[in-house]
């Protein structure tokens, strides 16, 4: 009898687990609703944990990619060629800094903390955007970053500022407004170079040559090899597919290369007339995964100078957080 009783259901707990089964429904419908309608998800709402932790992987991958990101550009503070120049790039840096500190705050609100977010940046584990480890050669390199690199990155970014996560949304209104500045900024630093000397245009010639093949690998794999996509859409993360960014950047792109006096190195960019677009060429994707697995020119020295900076900071954290427990025990002191 005790055997056959321990395999029967036990008739309270099968009841709980329907009531709780039809609560998980409820939640999941008012979470679908919510993404129907177009509403934002705030993290006091319920949601479904797979949204949660792709939220949490996209939007910290994101702000690696911002601190990492200014590494190539901050190498050129201190060979800036201008007064001017230095102070642009300072607080071009310094804001991509900022950024990264919104974002690590957006991802905090899904309940992780940035202790364990930087420990997987710094192991190694975590994935940042593969454009950040390329080397900075010239001077024009810090040009096409702001000009083609932020470019890509407004056309990415502007999509967010929609997405269905309030905190992500809210995060990427001030970074587009910043990095359409960063882009403006680029551009207006190659228009300068490009009136220079034959040498001044050789140099932005070369930049351009180096780093479009890998800006328009930037916007990620081709959506048909793009596991994330689908569901990223599905749930308002991602507006606009990877394959239709990359086409906007092209298609942008092309007539800002007119403008400046360069060439664009792709020999099969051309005008599609029945497309209304631009056709391009192949890119390399063999190159774009052994990037994004740590195997392009620069990720050991850029993941190197990250763990440093990290480290020779430590002494910054202890102090601010000396600090704060002195005040709280003060003002616990008047209070009491
Ligand atoms: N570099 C490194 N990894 C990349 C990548 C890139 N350029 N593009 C895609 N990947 C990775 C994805 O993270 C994903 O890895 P995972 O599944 O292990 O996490 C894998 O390749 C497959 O790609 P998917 O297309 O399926 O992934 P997503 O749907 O997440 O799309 C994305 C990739 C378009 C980069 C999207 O995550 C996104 O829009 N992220 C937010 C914007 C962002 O992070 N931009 C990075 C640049 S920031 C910047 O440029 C700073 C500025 O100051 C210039």
């Amino acid at each position: 009898m005790y055997t056959q009783a321990m395999d029967q259901p036990d008739p309270q707990g099968g009841s709980l687990k329907a009531v709780r089964d039809a609560g998980a429904d409820a939640l999941q419908r008012g979470f679908d609703d919510r993404i129907d309608a177009d509403r934002k998800v705030e993290p006091q709402d319920w949601m479904p944990e797979a949204y949660r932790k792709t939220l949490v992987r996209q939007i910290s991958q994101h702000a690696h990619s911002e601190i990492i990101g200014m590494q190539p550009e901050g190498n050129w503070i201190s060979r800036a060629p201008s007064l001017k120049r230095k102070a642009i790039l300072l607080a071009k840096v310094q804001d991509e800094g900022g950024h990264g500190l919104y974002l690590y705050s957006a991802a905090e609100t899904l309940g992780v903390s940035r202790d364990a977010l930087l420990d997987a940046l710094h192991t190694g584990k975590a994935k940042y955007s593969s454009i950040f480890n390329y080397p900075t050669l010239t001077w024009a390199d810090v040009g096409v970053i702001g000009g083609l690199v932020d470019g890509a990155a407004i056309m990415n970014q502007v999509p967010i500022c929609r997405c269905s996560y309030g905190p992500y949304a809210r995060a990427m209104i001030r970074i587009c407004k910043e990095e359409s500045f960063h882009q403006r900024q680029g551009f207006e630093s190659l228009m300068t170079l490009m009136k220079g000397t034959q040498a001044q245009r050789d140099m932005v010639q070369d930049a351009v040559n180096r780093w479009y093949w890998p800006v328009l690998a930037m916007f990620g794999p081709p959506d048909a090899d793009s596991p994330n996509s689908a569901q990223g859409m599905r749930w308002g993360i991602k507006r606009i597919s990877n394959d239709e960014l990359r086409q906007k950047f092209v298609d942008a792109t092309v007539p800002q290369a007119r403008i400046l006096g360069v060439t664009l190195p792709d020999p099969d960019l051309k005008w599609n007339e029945e497309r209304g677009h631009h056709d391009h060429g192949a890119i390399d994707w063999d190159d774009f995964w052994a990037v994004v697995n740590g195997n392009g020119p620069c990720n050991k020295e850029r993941l190197a100078t990250r763990v440093k900076a990290h480290q020779d900071g430590q002494w910054v954290r202890d102090a601010a957080l000396a600090h704060a427990r002195k005040q709280q025990a003060r003002a616990l002191k008047e209070a009491a």
